[in-house]
């Protein structure tokens, strides 16, 4: 079964992004996955600075993040696009969490073996496709394996019923099917590994 950690990237209470990500969140549910959906303001951090971390070490909350990361084989985010990019409040999360936090830790272990599907709404025309760009080469530069499939939904400030649910039901469809999806093939890569290990074992054992 999929674990998977969910976040936006933006903190604002009516957040379009946050909307989005529960029905994705849905998706994976459905698709069997064990979903922690987290809310980034229950997680204040400063903004990364060398000299903070040199002299108190890691937050307490990037260290409660970091945990998160490691416990996920999944990430489902939605990212608000800001002047063409992410958000600041997403990226100086990823700074924090891939920070070393022991001797033994190696760079980035907490991104090792991950995927992740984006999504982005934005009330303009391009619904945030642009900020998703950098997400994703900036996500894989860090070994996080990131899904081809994303959604982007545009003119997000007219998107959404009073009780915050996606009124195009196409358009709600295929969030709900990215999380379903991002489930599915973190199962079938969970499953060539099992299949893998069984062999090597197995030629272990003949050898
Ligand atoms: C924006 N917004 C925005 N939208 C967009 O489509 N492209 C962009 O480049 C930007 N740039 C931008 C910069 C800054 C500093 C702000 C505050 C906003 C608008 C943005 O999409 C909008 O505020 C969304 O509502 C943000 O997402 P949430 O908070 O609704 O999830």
């Amino acid at each position: 079964m999929a674990n998977i950690l969910a976040f936006s990237g933006s903190t604002r209470e009516g957040s379009f992004n946050k909307k989005i990500l529960k029905s994705a969140v849905t998706g994976a549910k459905d698709s069997g996955a064990e979903v922690t959906l987290i809310e980034l303001s229950d997680f204040d951090l400063p903004l990364y600075d060398g000299d903070l971390e040199h002299l108190q070490g890691v937050p307490k909350n990037a260290l409660k993040l970091k945990e998160l990361f490691l416990a996920n084989d999944g990430l489902l985010l939605a990212l608000p696009e800001y002047n063409s990019s992410m958000s600041g409040v997403f990226k100086n999360v990823i700074d924090w969490v891939s920070r070393p936090t022991d001797d033994e830790d190696a760079p980035l272990s907490c991104f090792k073996n991950k995927t992740a599907a984006l999504m982005s709404a934005s009330p303009g025309h391009l619904g945030g496709a642009r900020g998703l760009v950098h997400a994703k080469s900036m996500l894989e530069n860090i070994h996080v394996q990131v899904l081809a499939k994303h959604v982007c939904v545009a003119q997000a400030d007219k998107a959404f019923n009073d009780e915050g649910v996606i009124k195009d039901e196409t358009t709600r469809l295929s969030i709900e099917q990215l999380g379903f999806y991002l489930a599915h093939i973190i199962d079938e890569d969970d499953d060539k590994d099992k299949t893998h290990h069984r062999e090597v074992s197995m030629t272990i054992q003949r050898c």
